[in-house]
């Protein structure tokens, strides 16, 4: 098996992990906060993974995570997760020194992938996961998160956030 292989199989793994933990549950702070603790376990290599929710149109605030305190509010369009709930499309950056604006909430980060969270056409935040490392995340990962948010948009109550 290659290693995109793997790859494919440890996600199709964890999004039969998170049908089950998510069973019955529509909660959308529980589910979240499954969600987060089932990716940072989940995943080799990673010291943060979290949400950011545009819960009132004023920019995104930390939402579930895991991982060290991190940076609370994060205007649309700043950094990372600003861009991606911006653009609205989904990201992997491989060297967080090499993206312009990049914001340090954890300063062991080095390249992070972040996925918006897009229900009934509205970006109501996003998912954010970094590694240590450099170019730890492929176009794999960034699939594999997307369909691992796919899962719990579609399994999730949101009109308490929203
Ligand atoms: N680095 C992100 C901020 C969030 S933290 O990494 C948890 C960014 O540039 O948007």
């Amino acid at each position: 098996m290659n290693s995109n292989e793997t790859q494919n199989m440890q996600f199709a793994l964890l999004n039969q992990q998170l049908q089950m933990l998510l069973e019955g549950e529509t909660n959308p702070i529980t589910n979240m906060s499954q969600f987060a603790a089932l990716v940072f376990d989940g995943l080799a290599d990673v010291n943060w993974a979290g949400f950011y929710l545009n819960m009132d149109g004023e920019g995104l605030k930390l939402g579930p995570f895991q991982g060290l305190i991190a940076c609370t509010n994060i205007p649309i369009g700043k950094g990372v997760v600003g861009h991606v709930a911006q653009t609205r499309k989904a990201i992997v950056v491989p060297d967080i020194e090499e993206f312009p604006g990049h914001i340090v909430c954890d300063s062991r980060s080095r390249s992070e992938v972040v996925c918006p969270i897009i229900v009934e056409n509205e970006v109501i935040g996003v998912f954010d996961i970094d590694s240590p490392s450099k170019k730890r995340f492929t176009s794999t990962d960034l699939m594999g998160v997307e369909t691992l948010i796919e899962s719990l948009v579609s399994r999730t109550n949101w009109d308490r956030v929203r």
